[in-house]
């Protein structure tokens, strides 16, 4: 499923949607795109939403940020600056935290190649050349109950009268 949103206002409310979708089982989400996509605004849409008061940042040396929230607990994973011997030592939290009842985010989830579960809910993230206000937001995942969450999701979108936001190609 994609989304075109077309102000930084309108990506708040797709991740508040996305977020409201969550129940206590959480998700596993990876999120992959361009430098400036808008992975950590998603990211810190989401956390807002959940209440989540502890800054948010866009850590460059910080590789895993965590937050507790009453449903579950969140990680937030940075890969940009990992390395290979890095990626070998996270590989047991990677699986650890993609668990039901855990809400993880993987943000540069390409740096990890076949290391991420396979069950992740996919976001990628890509800009307008010509508009930058413009953000294209893609959902997908292989597995079932993801993409049941992602038809929830939709569903919600529809609910609120932004079908408008949905891209069909
Ligand atoms: N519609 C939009 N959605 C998300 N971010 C937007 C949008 N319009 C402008 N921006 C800006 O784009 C930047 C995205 O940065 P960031 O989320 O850190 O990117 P990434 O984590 O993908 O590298 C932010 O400065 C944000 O204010
Ligand atoms: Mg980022």
């Amino acid at each position: 499923m994609k989304i075109k949103v077309q102000s930084l206002d309108q990506t708040k409310k797709i991740a508040a949607l996305f977020a409201s979708s969550l129940d206590k089982d959480g998700l596993f989400v990876t999120l992959t795109g361009d430098i400036g996509a808008g992975k950590t605004q998603f990211v810190r849409y989401v956390l807002e939403y959940l209440n989540i008061n502890k800054k948010v940042t866009s850590p460059s040396f910080v590789i895993l940020n965590e937050y507790k929230s009453p449903l579950f607990p969140i990680y937030h994973f940075d890969l940009y600056r990992l390395e290979k011997k890095g990626l070998d030592s996270i590989i047991l939290e990677l699986r650890e935290y993609s668990k039901t009842g855990v809400l993880t985010f993987i943000e540069w989830a390409e740096f990890a190649h076949g290391e991420i579960p396979k069950n992740a809910l996919r976001i990628n993230v890509q800009y307008d050349n010509n508009n930058l206000d413009i953000r294209y937001f893609n959902f997908s995942s292989l597995d079932e109950a993801n993409y049941k969450f992602i038809e929830k999701f939709q569903k919600r979108i529809k609910d609120e009268h932004l079908s408008n936001m949905l891209c069909f190609e």
